[in-house]
């Protein structure tokens, strides 16, 4: 066999077991005792959550939708497109239990997601963060684009906007992280964290309006301003927060209710007595009030 030829057997070799390691769960290396990167969780996003006060149970479901209402316990759970990945440093938020087949609703989607090369996003990404949780889910949360800690494991939010987040819905809603879907407007992550740019929002924007499709949510938690921005098309959330919008998505019937960022509570904590108003808002939506 030439060199050429012995090249190639390895390079097919080293593409399979990369495939292979995917396949179960192995995106990166392991490293031992890395310590956690100083870049994570800078981005300048988000707004606020209840972080812990009291709630009351979500009510019965609203709409007429044929398949289990996720917020009673629905037995299928949560799944992410990607799988949680050890690669020097452990998510903050617990893995979900993943049903082998909990992406179904989607069809091929998380394959052309991960595929994507239609903004410079892709450039300097890890791998693409699809979202997680239950699907179809009456309750849903956008955020604005992965993070350092979302880009290395391939999951929303696991970072410390993330464990905020996991507190809002399951400290403060009383319900469980796997009873939502959780996603974000751009599926990459933005260089060094920068909030994502209008045009990359609008280049992701067909992918996200195929899952809130697939998902047919009732209700649509935007986090901060570029998920307004992709569900609204309009930004502003000191005075969009708060307040119930008709969904103006095509093929998406859900009420859309902004609030703060994770991200924007953790350095401004007096907004979440805010963000928990708007969280009894949504709430109150699911209940049927
Ligand atoms: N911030 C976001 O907007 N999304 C994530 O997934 C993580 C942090």
């Amino acid at each position: 066999m030439s060199d050429a030829e012995a090249l190639r057997v390895l390079a097919r070799a080293a593409r399979l077991l990369v495939a292979g390691e995917r396949e179960a769960g192995i995106v990166d290396l392991p490293i031992p005792n890395a310590p956690r990167p100083p870049e994570a969780e800078t981005r300048t996003g988000g707004t606020p959550s209840s972080a812990g006060s009291a709630a009351r149970d979500a009510g019965p479901a609203r709409s007429d939708r044929t398949s289990p209402a996720p917020l009673e316990r629905a037995t299928t759970t949560a799944a992410s497109a990607a799988p949680a990945a050890p690669s020097g440093f452990v998510p903050r938020v617990r893995p979900l239990v993943l049903p082998a087949n909990a992406l179904a609703a989607f069809g091929d989607l998380p394959a052309r997601v991960a595929a994507c090369v239609a903004c410079r996003l892709c450039e300097g990404r890890t791998q693409t963060v699809f979202g997680e949780g239950t699907a179809p889910a009456r309750l849903v949360f956008c955020g604005e684009g992965p993070g350092f800690e979302e880009d290395r494991s391939g999951r929303p939010f696991v970072g410390r906007a993330g464990e905020l987040l996991t507190d809002m819905i399951e400290k403060g809603m009383k319900l469980r992280r796997e009873d939502v879907f959780i996603l974000n407007a751009v599926k990459c992550r933005p260089p060094d964290n920068r909030t994502p740019a209008p045009d990359e929002i609008e280049a992701c924007r067909p992918f996200l309006l195929e899952q809130l499709a697939a998902l047919r949510p009732d209700v649509i938690v935007a986090l901060g301003n570029p998920a307004c921005r992709a569900l609204l098309g309009q930004e502003g959330i000191m005075k969009l927060r708060g307040r119930v919008f008709p969904s103006p998505l095509p093929g998406v019937a859900a009420r859309i209710v902004p609030t703060y960022h994770p991200a924007y509570l953790l350095r401004n904590p007096e907004g979440k007595r805010d963000a928990w108003t708007d969280l009894k808002l949504v709430m109150s939506l699911l209940s049927g009030d």
